[in-house]
C-alpha cells in the first residue's frame, strides 16, 4: 500500500468512495458528487502549497498495481501543531481484508516519522466497529465520547474519539 499526493486524474476514482453510500455511511456528510469530488481534489492542491501546510489530503494506493483504492487525509491544528486528525477511507470491494488497520498504521508511521507530529487522533461512528477496530488494533485507544457531535438526517450523532500519542505507539 502507498500513500500519495491526490491529483486532478483521481476524481472519478476518489468518486468511487466519497461517492458511494456504503464507504460514507458513517462520514459526516452525505455521499459526494462527482464535481463536489473535483472541488476536494482542487482544495486539495491548494492546501498542498500553502505554508505551513495544514492539510494532507491523499490517495492510497495498491502496491501491487498502483490503482487508487482509498483516501487518507490528516489535518493538523493551527493552534496545536504537534495535533493532528486522521480521515480515512477505503472503496468497499478492499474491505475486510485487513487492509483498514494497515492504512491506519501507515497513516501513524507517515505523521509521526514523516511529519514530526506527537498526537494524532480520529473521531468514529459508535456503530463502526471496522474503524473501530481498525484504529485499536493499529494502537489508537479509545478516549471518551463527543456528544452530538455530528448533524445527520437522522438527528444528532455522537462520535467516538481515539488517539495515538508518540510516546506510546507501538509503531515508534
Ligand atoms: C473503516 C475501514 C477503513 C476499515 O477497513 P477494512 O479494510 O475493512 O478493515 P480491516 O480489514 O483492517 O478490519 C479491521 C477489523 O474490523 C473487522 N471487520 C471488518 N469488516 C467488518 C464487518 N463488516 N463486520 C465486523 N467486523 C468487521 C475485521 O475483522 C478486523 O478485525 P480484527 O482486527 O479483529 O481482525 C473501511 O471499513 C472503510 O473504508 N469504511 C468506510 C469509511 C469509514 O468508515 N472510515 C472511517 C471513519 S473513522
Amino acid at each position: 500500500m502507498w500513500l500519495r499526493e491526490v491529483v486532478e486524474a483521481d476524481i472519478a476514482p476518489l468518486h468511487a468512495i466519497y461517492g458511494d453510500p456504503a464507504a460514507t455511511q458513517h462520514m459526516p456528510f452525505a455521499p459526494r458528487t462527482l464535481e463536489q469530488v473535483a472541488d476536494m481534489v482542487r482544495e486539495a492542491r491548494a492546501a498542498a502549497a500553502r505554508e505551513p501546510r495544514l492539510l494532507y489530503a491523499l490517495a492510497v494506493l495498491d502496491a501491487a498495481d498502483q490503482e487508487l483504492i482509498g483516501t487518507a487525509r490528516l489535518r493538523i491544528d493551527a493552534e496545536q501543531p504537534h495535533c493532528a486528525e486522521l480521515r480515512l477511507g477505503l472503496r468497499p470491494d478492499h474491505w475486510g481484508r485487513g487492509m483498514g488497520t494497515d492504512l491506519v498504521r501507515l497513516l501513524l508511521g507517515f505523521g509521526f516519522k514523516q511529519l514530526g507530529l506527537h498526537r494524532i487522533w480520529g473521531a468514529r461512528a459508535p456503530s463502526n466497529l471496522p474503524a473501530q477496530l481498525a484504529m485499536l488494533t493499529a494502537g489508537m485507544v479509545e478516549e471518551g465520547v463527543l456528544r452530538h457531535h455530528v448533524a445527520t438526517p437522522d438527528g444528532w450523532r455522537d462520535s467516538v474519539i481515539h488517539a495515538a500519542v508518540e510516546d506510546d505507539w507501538p509503531g515508534r
